[in-house]
């Protein structure tokens, strides 16, 4: 495994919910981190206990590119390298195929998809000059299958799918390894409205956060594509 010392990891949506989770297990290990969220007092309070000789934060909002571009330049230029992007930031949203209200599908597609597309893109050639840089896309099962009428938020998840194996091949010869995160339902407060599964039954962020650590941490010649976690027996396909 690698060593997480002088290794530096970018995470978006660090101020809550899985994103949250993943900082602070990375914190933990030993990392440098680069944390992006939209509400900033947030995300103060999440490193009010870190060592903020190796933390720094930003405003990350997935819709402004200029924002994305300034994040990553001010990573690279405070640590001096980018070893691993997290892309944890997502929106959940109802919409259906028959729905005609389009905004939504807009929203998702801008967020779940476009807002990932481009941090990877940002940040490629600081990952590929570490040599062993990793990229971990929060995906979900609702990128594998579609189960239910949450068809925008399905395809959103699907092009999340399709950008982490199109980064796969875009950095492997550099030593960029990424990995889709597929869980089923995570206890934050985007399941909060989630019906006939108690909170106590869903999967644990901080045990999610427990595999984004394996996904960085595994050397160049043991890549892993996908992961499918999930908390009920149900259709992973
Ligand atoms: N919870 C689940 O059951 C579940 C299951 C499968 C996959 N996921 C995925 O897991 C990821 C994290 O979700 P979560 O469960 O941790 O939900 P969450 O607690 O609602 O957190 C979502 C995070 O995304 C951020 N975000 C939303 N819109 C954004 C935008 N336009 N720009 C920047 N940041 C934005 C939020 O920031 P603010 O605090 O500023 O809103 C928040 O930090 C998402 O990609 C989600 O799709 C969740």
């Amino acid at each position: 495994m690698l060593s997480p010392d002088g290794r530096v990891v970018m995470v978006t949506g660090a101020s809550g919910g899985i994103g949250r989770a993943i900082a602070s297990s990375l914190h933990a290990k030993g990392y440098s981190l680069s944390l992006g969220a939209r509400n900033m007092d947030k995300l103060d309070n999440v490193i009010a206990n870190y060592d903020k000789t190796r933390v720094m934060t930003h405003a990350y909002e997935a819709t402004d590119a200029a924002n994305n571009k300034a994040w990553v330049e001010a990573t690279a230029e405070r640590f001096g390298g980018i070893d691993a992007l997290v892309n944890s930031a997502g929106m959940g949203g109802s919409v259906n195929l028959e729905d005609d209200d389009e905004s939504v599908f807009d929203a998702l597609w801008a967020v779940n998809a476009k807002g990932p597309m481009r941090m990877i893109r940002l940040s490629l050639p600081h990952l590929r000059a570490s040599g062993s840089g990793r990229i971990v896309n929060v995906s979900s099962l609702s990128g594998k299958r579609v189960i239910n009428d949450g068809t925008g938020y399905a395809m959103s998840k699907f092009a999340l799918m399709a950008i982490s194996h199109a980064a796969r091949r875009a950095g492997w010869e550099d030593g960029v390894r990424t990995t889709a995160v597929c869980p089923g339902w995570v206890n934050t407060e985007m399941a909060a409205s989630a019906e006939g599964i108690s909170r106590d039954t869903m999967i644990q962020p901080e045990d999610l956060a427990e595999l984004v650590n394996t996904a960085i941490a595994l050397p160049n010649n043991a890549a892993m594509a996908e992961m499918l976690v999930n908390c009920s027996l149900g259709d992973m396909f």
